[in-house]
């Protein structure tokens, strides 16, 4: 799904036509702070210097070729069985090293990590290096907006799915990927976060009432369900079909979210 978002960042005017452009833009969207790793932005725990995805890129894209090479595909398979019904064009926002997005056809990414945009870059994915909090795209840009395994490392979740709600077209759907607090994979990332692992020290593993307040709160209505990886941790020998509802069982779940349009 290769297209061409509207950013109004990247066209920053000139000062002496600052307002002129204010005006026809609507929003002044260039002012969000950036580059992000020349500041301290307020509430960013997650920086560029601290972020362990950037500090371990390599690792991280690693992970998909050796341990995680049967889960991958599971969760691919779970989310290319709801490809069908999205509105284009795409956006993963958290795209990481682009595994997901060279996967599913995804164009465009967005990260605060620049080590993983550059691996993204090079699978062919169009990056940006920003936080999904920030106001970058221009209203409305995009038909569908994927967030797989990132809203739990995010700083603000309400904030980032107030601005995929923006980002998005009237019939546009959000697309989350996420472990849930229900599940037993859940139970080994939050004992992996308690012993400090240097990944999941950093991430907060949502549960699924607080993931569909969450979308409420942020204008969406929930549509769909899919389920996936209900082998247990450690014991995963093939890559499962994906069932069409949610259950607790499951070690990754996909949920398609529609913006709630009066
Ligand atoms: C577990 S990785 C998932 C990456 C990719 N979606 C995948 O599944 O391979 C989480 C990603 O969230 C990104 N991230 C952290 N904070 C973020 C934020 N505020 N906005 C957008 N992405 C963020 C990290 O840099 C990292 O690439």
């Amino acid at each position: 799904m290769i297209s061409s978002p509207n950013i109004l960042t990247n066209s920053r005017p000139r000062d002496n036509n600052l307002k002129r452009y204010a005006k026809r833009a609507g929003k002044a969207l260039w002012n969000t702070p950036s580059p992000y790793e020349k500041q301290k932005l307020p509430g960013v725990g997650l920086n560029m210097k601290s972020s362990p995805f950037n500090e371990l890129a390599a690792a991280y894209d690693s992970w998909f070729d050796e341990e995680g090479k049967l889960i991958f595909a599971t969760e691919v398979s779970a989310l290319q069985s709801v490809l069908a019904s999205l509105p284009e064009p795409w956006l993963e926002i958290g795209v990481g090293s682009g595994r997901f997005a060279q996967a599913l056809g995804i164009g465009t990414g967005l990260d605060p990590s620049g080590k993983l945009l550059e691996i993204a870059k090079k699978r062919g994915i169009k990056t940006y290096q920003r936080r999904g909090e920030e106001r970058f795209f221009e209203e409305e840009a995009f038909g569908a907006v994927f967030l797989i395994v990132t809203l739990c490392f995010v700083d603000s979740p309400l904030d980032v799915l107030r601005e995929i709600n923006r980002i998005l077209q009237r019939k546009g759907k959000l697309v989350l990927g996420l472990v849930l607090r229900e599940s037993p994979w859940a139970q080994l990332y939050l004992t992996k976060k308690e012993q400090g692992d240097r990944f999941y020290k950093h991430a907060t593993i949502h549960s699924y009432q607080e993931i569909v307040d969450d979308l409420r709160r942020a204008g969406f209505a929930t549509e769909k369900f899919v389920s996936t990886l209900f082998q247990k941790p450690g014991e995963v020998k093939e890559i499962e079909t994906p069932r069409e509802y949610y259950s607790s069982d499951a070690g990754f779940v996909v949920i398609i979210a529609r913006k709630d349009v009066c």
